[in-house]
């Protein structure tokens, strides 16, 4: 697959850095969603439990700068505050309760800081595939966003891969214009997944591309494969189509119950 780095107006200086080997990878959608609350310390280690070697995250920015993990802006759905989670500082996170939400039993849990999960992957030496969030306050606070998840990541082993991927290709240009050695994958959701793909990913200096599952067929990916890309395919809860994936030639699927998919 293209080296992270291949991107266009390159020195071949900049190329030299090898995209994760990644194979029929099994990837913790959020932790173990199935099992613990989305995105906390709880779902993660649950994955890791159940045998997960890669794990996938959300980032965004709290108000403050801090990186957290969480999928939606609006912290209502799984938390018991309400608002932005813009309008937070880091001290807040104490106060708020990712848990009890799912259920009482994860009460006290609390939004991750992207720092605790750095700590956990260098712990529990599994990877990951960290999804920027598509920012919804400019681009100074997309590129802050950008910079502070690359200085998080600098604090990881050397052993461990990393993919970083977001739906927004503006941010996943600057990403790459800014710091090329990272490994990028491109998000699609099938109605936005045009012919221009090819243009897309090369503009985006990316390694892999990830589609999501509905319409995605043998062809499609046999395009993205013969083209020089890994394909990470979401959402797969079911063995059978994860098994068909992989027989395309898929190199990974996210999933809501890693250790449940035995392949
Ligand atoms: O990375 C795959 C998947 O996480 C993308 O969708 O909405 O779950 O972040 P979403
Ligand atoms: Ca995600």
């Amino acid at each position: 697959m293209p080296a992270a780095g291949d991107g266009v107006g390159e020195s071949a200086a900049r190329s030299d850095r090898r995209a994760p080997s990644v194979e029929r990878a099994i990837i913790a959608h959020r932790g173990l969603p199935s099992a613990a609350p989305e995105n906390t310390m709880a779902s993660f280690r649950a994955a890791v439990d159940a045998g997960a070697r890669w794990i996938e995250a959300d980032v965004d920015l709290l108000g403050d700068g801090t990186a957290v993990i969480l999928h939606d802006t609006l912290l209502d759905r799984t938390t018991d505050a309400s608002g932005s989670m813009y309008d937070l500082r880091r001290e807040d996170l104490e106060r708020i309760d990712a848990g009890s939400w799912y259920d009482e039993r994860f009460a006290g849990e609390r939004i991750p800081t992207l720092d605790e999960v750095v700590a956990f992957l260098n712990t529990s030496r599994v990877n990951a595939n960290i999804e920027l969030k598509a920012n919804e306050q400019g681009a100074a606070r997309t590129v802050a966003l950008i910079d502070t998840v690359v200085e998080a990541l600098a604090r990881l082993d050397a052993e461990r891969e990393i993919i970083v991927s977001s739906f927004s290709q503006p941010l996943l240009m600057t990403l790459h214009q800014r710091h090329p050695e990272l490994a990028i994958g491109v998000l699609y959701e099938t109605a936005t997944l045009g012919e221009d793909w090819r243009s897309v990913l090369e503009l985006c200096g990316a390694s892999f591309v990830h589609p999501q599952d509905a319409g995605l067929t043998a062809d499609r990916v046999r395009a993205f494969i013969a083209a020089g890309y890994g394909v990470n395919v979401w959402t797969i809860n079911d063995e059978k189509r994860a098994g068909r994936l992989f027989d395309w030639g898929c190199t990974g699927v996210f999933t809501d119950v890693a250790g449940e998919l035995s392949l």
